[in-house]
């Protein structure tokens, strides 16, 4: 469904991606994991075209989307959740939802009911004013949000950064969930145990660099990533 193809991105004179190629296949959970300043954020900008590749390929359901505009890829169906959230502080959270609603012919499985059933602590909270939440409850709203745009793939950046153990496995949930009801998601983490347990296919970046690759059973078995990543 998504192929990344030798992509190099700067920002300005900083030459941040070197040569970064991954693939997800439709219906599957892909992780990007990495430790800090590796490029994982990186590489989700070059794919929804915040930070366009200087170089290399970007494809989309066959489709070259190399350097097309946010806009454009969230209308061919990618969903985007930042890892610094981005919800209207002065919104309300219901607000916040139905503001991001697009339904799609044959796309429209997620409304403002369905998103609180996903996550039913934000329910209680509809009327709540964005800003006064707490992270955990915003990484919620921002992961809603995303779904109300039923997209058909997910770019997750960092869902489980700075959230509590508990909400961390509840995340966890989440996301089979969004697999089960068809989504392709590809989360950027540096939890990796978290990441590999719900992921079918994993990457490891470091320095702007895939330095492995392969399903999750080949990474856990690979004596090299499991020093590496210390799983
Ligand atoms: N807007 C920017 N301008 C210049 N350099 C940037 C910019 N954004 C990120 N960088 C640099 O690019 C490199 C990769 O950053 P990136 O945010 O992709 O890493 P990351 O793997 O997401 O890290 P983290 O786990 O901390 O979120 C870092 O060295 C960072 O300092
Ligand atoms: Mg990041």
């Amino acid at each position: 469904m998504l192929e990344v193809d030798g992509i190099h991105t700067y920002y300005g004179l900083s030459h941040i991606l070197f040569g970064v190629s991954l693939e997800v296949d439709a219906g599957q959970v892909a992780c990007l994991l990495g430790r800090n300043g590796a490029g994982k954020t990186t590489t989700l900008k070059s794919i929804l075209g915040i930070a366009p590749p200087r170089q290399g390929r970007v494809r989309f359901k066959g489709v070259d989307v190399t350097g097309e505009e946010p806009f454009v890829m969230v209308r061919r169906g990618i969903g985007y959740v930042p890892d610094d959230r981005r919800i209207f502080a002065d919104l309300t959270v219901g607000e916040n939802l139905e503001i991001a609603a697009r339904r799609e012919k044959g796309r429209e499985y997620w409304d403002k009911k369905k998103v609180f059933e996903l996550f039913p602590p934000l329910e209680r909270l509809d009327h709540r004013r964005g800003g006064l939440l707490s992270g955990g409850e915003q990484k919620m709203l921002a992961i809603g949000r995303a779904l109300m745009g039923n997209p058909e793939f997910l770019l997750l950046d960092e869902p489980t950064e700075g959230i509590a153990p508990v909400l961390v496995r509840a995340f966890g949930k989440t996301i089979v969930r969004l697999k089960e009801v068809g989504l392709t998601v590809l989360i950027a983490e540096q939890n990796v145990k978290f990441t590999l347990k719900l992921s079918d296919r994993g990457y490891i970046i470091d320095n702007g660099r895939i330095c492995y690759q392969g399903t999750v059973k080949e990474l856990v078995e690979n004596e090299e990533v499991r020093r590496t990543c210390g799983i």
